[in-house]
């Protein structure tokens, strides 16, 4: 079986997939197998910094984050010896104020939406600027292989609500988790001071976590509670990364 054929044939079924996959399909080929089968057209990728996605050559891709290469470089001082792909689009990925409805073959979105303070707003955003039967290519990291494996998955409950209230209501909570997961600090006070500083500067942390299969329900309750026109084509566990291929429509 060739590795597409392979890749295919796991499509919705991830339970015994970490291992195998971590054997025989190393993670940026599968992230551009992936692409060359679903991907054509013109269309947007939010949040590439360093690791654009690889597309094929009759595939335009324009990049959007929150703020332009300069200001990406002091954010992420340690990725000085990288090259940050040129921002074509300045704007919040969230809600894509800047990107028109209807407009876009496809969204790409690896790595990005647990850096979504509203997830749910997110992805009904990317879905908003999609055409009919346009595709979303989303990447997640999948906690249980990084440094947040030490938190509570996100619960579907939880998103509702800070879709539904607005996600300040959580927001200070999420900076406490990421102090003690990435910063690694156990101190009250020396983490009271972390937090207020990261969220002085608006540091982009990890809101959110998923495992592959709390991300796959996710993704099953935003069809049943929040947007139903869409379909989920391809489910898979990529080594330490979850990928999705969305489709609008039917
Ligand atoms: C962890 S990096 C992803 C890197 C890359 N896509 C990958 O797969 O390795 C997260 C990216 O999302 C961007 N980002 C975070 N919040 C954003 C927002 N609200 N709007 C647009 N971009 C955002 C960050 O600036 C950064 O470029």
């Amino acid at each position: 079986m060739n590795l597409l054929k392979k890749i295919l044939h796991r499509v919705m079924s991830f339970q015994d997939l970490p291992t195998e996959a971590s054997q025989d399909l190393p993670t940026g080929i599968t992230r551009k197998l992936i692409a060359d089968k679903y991907l054509s057209g013109n269309g947007i990728e939010i949040g590439a910094l360093h690791n654009p996605l690889p597309v094929s050559k009759n595939t335009a891709v324009r990049y959007v984050d929150r703020m332009p290469v300069s200001d990406l470089k002091t954010h992420y001082p340690e990725l000085a010896r990288y090259n940050l792909v040129d921002i074509d689009i300045v704007d919040d990925g969230e809600s894509l104020h800047t990107v028109k409805n209807d407009t876009q073959d496809f969204v790409i979105a690896n790595h990005f939406i647990e850096h979504c303070k509203n997830p749910i707003a997110a992805i009904i955003s990317m879905f908003r600027v999609l055409k009919s039967g346009g595709i979303i290519y989303l990447a997640i990291p999948d906690k249980r292989y990084n440094f947040d494996k030490i938190r509570e998955n996100t619960s579907f409950d939880h998103l509702a609500i800070d879709h539904r209230q607005g996600p300040s209501v959580s927001k200070k909570k999420h900076f406490e988790e990421w102090t003690l997961s990435w910063n690694q600090i156990t101190d009250p006070e020396k983490a009271k001071k972390r937090v207020e500083y990261l969220m002085g500067i608006d540091y982009s942390i990890h809101y959110h976590v998923w495992t592959s299969d709390t991300f796959l329900d996710f993704l099953f309750c935003l069809k049943k509670e929040f947007l139903s026109d869409f379909q989920v084509l391809l489910f898979l566990q990529n080594e330490d990364e979850c990928i999705t291929i969305l489709k609008k429509g039917y």
